[in-house]
């Protein structure tokens, strides 16, 4: 080995001994005399002393040495002296005297400064993602990213689980994006799909009777990008058989508190996990995917409106859409622009207006407030009654902004939803340094498409119906809750799945009811339909995404922080600059010729 020890594990304890080391140079110091090195390696940073007087020849050589060169130095550890030791760095006792020295590899200026955690534009951190990845905030992201993956594959292999890998070239599964194709060169014309995810193969497996499968697997989906998603990204996959509902969230859930406090002892989390239903996560948060780190919850108000002189409330209501609201303590002082940005921004989510009021003043002793207390410009219009009702109904208290919108549910929902996680950051409620996990069950099993006018599948096609449920699978499809449930933290979807379709019939059910003819269904997923056939065992699994998980252990917003090599926003490499052009004699091989539109 070119080096006896890393920089970062020398201690006081190690003074008096030879060492060997290798590694970057962090920091260069030339005191005219003396010349300070701060060598960089995996491990951490040490001070690494050339003095011309001991050592002429290492010293000549260390005034070459520039930042990041490569460099290996011999030498004694020994104490600093007393009043330049450094508490901020493990090796901050001890320094390196070096006896000799060494360039392995010199280094042209780096394009931005790896030896501090600076903003560097994206791009240019993508391009020279090699010398990005030397910071230590990625050097530590990546480092997480192996004790989690470790975690669960010793945690899953405790449990008697297999981990199996599937093919990549494969015959698409629907998982809601597009698909990334591969040309078969061998086949002209036809297409190898890449995985959106291992779906089918997994449920196959358990007709195969492994019982217990996991797999890091990497998925690929064509879909537009954003901080939470890349075009191929890595799953937790895994499946069960012989369980229900509760045997997967149940082992999820001892899982993730494990990782959690053994990964990132020192982030806060509730345990056991909320299980809330879709419904109550969607009356409550507006969402399924609520960040629970604060409480902030939306209030129905439709009943007490209903009937107002107020006439966006009344006409909402009487058309069957709904009026809820929305606390945000001690904000009864916004400003116009503040209140105007609010309104922009739920008017962004698709909301038609947003109404304010604010709580300036006290209510009587009886706790009843006159609309002289509160400012707003609908209170005109509201009976003594009504602002009541509203302030009430949102549990308002002096100093506090009430926010309300009305439309249809949808809407309001989601313009009242991304109100709350703004507010929740703005007051500082979203702790990066907290986790809040649960899980939401009991979503319906389809959605009403407006697009194309027919039922998509809220999580996937093979998931089941709850069997109490069946019957209205005809009569009102909307109605059918499915056995899928998600895990969400920190209001991010984290993880997916359900207990599956064993059952050729039932199977083939669900793909009318998501009006696939028979035809379809049996070119594209005949293989499961047959699988179902012989002997396949009730199963169901679920589907964490590593980036994601990663990314919020790491306390990252972008998933692109945690991965090593990841795209950028527009599905580009821009490293190695793929996608690229191939070459016509590829193309020709490939049966394939590129059309300009
Ligand atoms: P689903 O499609 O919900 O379920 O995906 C599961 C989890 O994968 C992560 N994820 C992503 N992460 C980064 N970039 C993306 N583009 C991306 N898309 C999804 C999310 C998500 O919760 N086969 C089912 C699982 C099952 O039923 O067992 C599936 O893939 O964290």
């Amino acid at each position: 080995m070119l080096k006896s020890v890393g920089c970062g594990e020398i201690r006081a304890s190690d003074a008096g001994k030879d060492v060997k080391l290798a590694g970057w140079v962090h920091r260069r110091r030339d005191h005219g005399g003396l010349i300070f090195i701060d060598l960089r390696d995996r491990s951490g940073i040490v001070q690494v002393v050339l003095n011309p007087r001991e050592s002429p020849e290492a010293h000549e050589t260390a005034t070459q040495f520039r930042n990041e060169w490569v460099v290996q130095v011999e030498g004694q550890v020994g104490s600093r002296p007393a009043g330049t030791e450094n508490p901020d760095l493990p090796t901050g006792e001890i320094e390196v005297n070096a006896q000799a020295a060494q360039v392995l590899n010199p280094s042209l200026t780096p394009p931005f400064y790896v030896n501090e955690d600076s903003e560097v534009e994206e791009g240019l951190r993508l391009k020279h993602r090699y010398l990005d990845l030397r910071r230590q905030r990625l050097q530590r992201n990546i480092a997480l990213r192996h004790r989690v993956v470790k975690y669960i594959r010793d945690f899953l292999d405790a449990e008697e689980f297999l981990e199996i890998e599937t093919p990549v070239l494969i015959k698409s599964t629907p998982e809601g994006a597009r698909d990334y194709l591969v040309p078969s060169r061998v086949h002209p014309g036809t297409f190898y799909a890449l995985p959106q995810s291992p779906q089918q193969l997994k449920q196959l497996l358990m007709v195969s009777g492994f019982e217990r499968y996991f797999q890091i697997a990497r998925c690929f989906r064509d879909e537009d990008q954003r901080a939470d998603r890349q075009p191929e990204f890595t799953q937790l996959d895994l499946e069960m058989s012989f369980v229900d509902e509760d045997d997967v969230l149940d082992l999820t859930e001892t899982l993730f508190t494990g990782l959690a406090e053994t990964v990132t002892p020192d982030m806060g989390f509730a345990k056991p996990f909320p299980r809330l239903t879709y419904a109550e996560s969607m009356s409550r948060y507006g969402t399924d995917k609520p960040d629970l780190r604060f409480g902030l919850e939306l209030e129905e108000l439709t009943e007490v409106v209903k009937d107002s002189g107020f006439k966006v409330f009344q006409s909402v209501a009487a058309s069957g859409g709904t009026i809820k609201g929305l606390r945000a303590p001690g904000c009864a002082d916004y400003t116009r622009r503040q209140l105007d940005g609010l309104t922009e921004f739920a008017r962004e989510r698709g909301a038609k207006g947003l109404v304010t009021i604010m709580l300036e003043g006290e209510p009587d002793s009886a706790g009843r407030w006159e609309a002289d207390n509160v400012k707003s410009a609908v209170t005109r219009h509201l009976s003594g009654e009504e602002l009541n009702g509203i302030i009430h109904g949102l549990k308002g208290e002096t100093g506090d902004l009430l926010m309300i919108v009305a439309g249809d549910e949808k809407t309001t929902n989601a313009a009242l939803s991304a109100l709350r996680n703004e507010m929740g950051q703005r007051l500082g409620l979203a702790d990066p340094e907290k986790l809040a996990f649960l899980f939401v069950i009991d979503f319906p099993l389809v959605e009403w498409n407006e697009d194309s006018g027919r039922w998509d599948s809220t999580h996937h096609p093979f998931t089941s119906p709850r069997e109490e449920d069946l019957g209205l699978m005809e009569t009102d499809p909307g109605k059918v809750r499915a056995r899928c449930y998600d895990m969400v933290c920190n209001g991010q979807e984290l993880a997916s799945g359900s207990i599956r379709i064993h059952n050729r019939e039932l199977q083939q059910k669900v793909f009318q009811l998501l009006d696939y003819d028979a035809d379809e269904a049996q070119a594209r997923f005949g293989h499961l339909l047959e699988a179902f056939e012989y002997g396949a065992p009730p199963h169901g699994g679920i589907a964490p995404g590593i980036d994601r998980l990663v990314a919020i252990l790491a306390g990252e917003e972008s998933i692109r922080e945690v991965i090593a090599f990841p795209k950028n926003q527009s599905a580009i490499d821009v490293m190695t600059d793929a996608p690229a052009p191939v070459s016509s004699q590829q193309l020709k091989d490939l049966h394939l010729r590129v059309t300009e539109d």
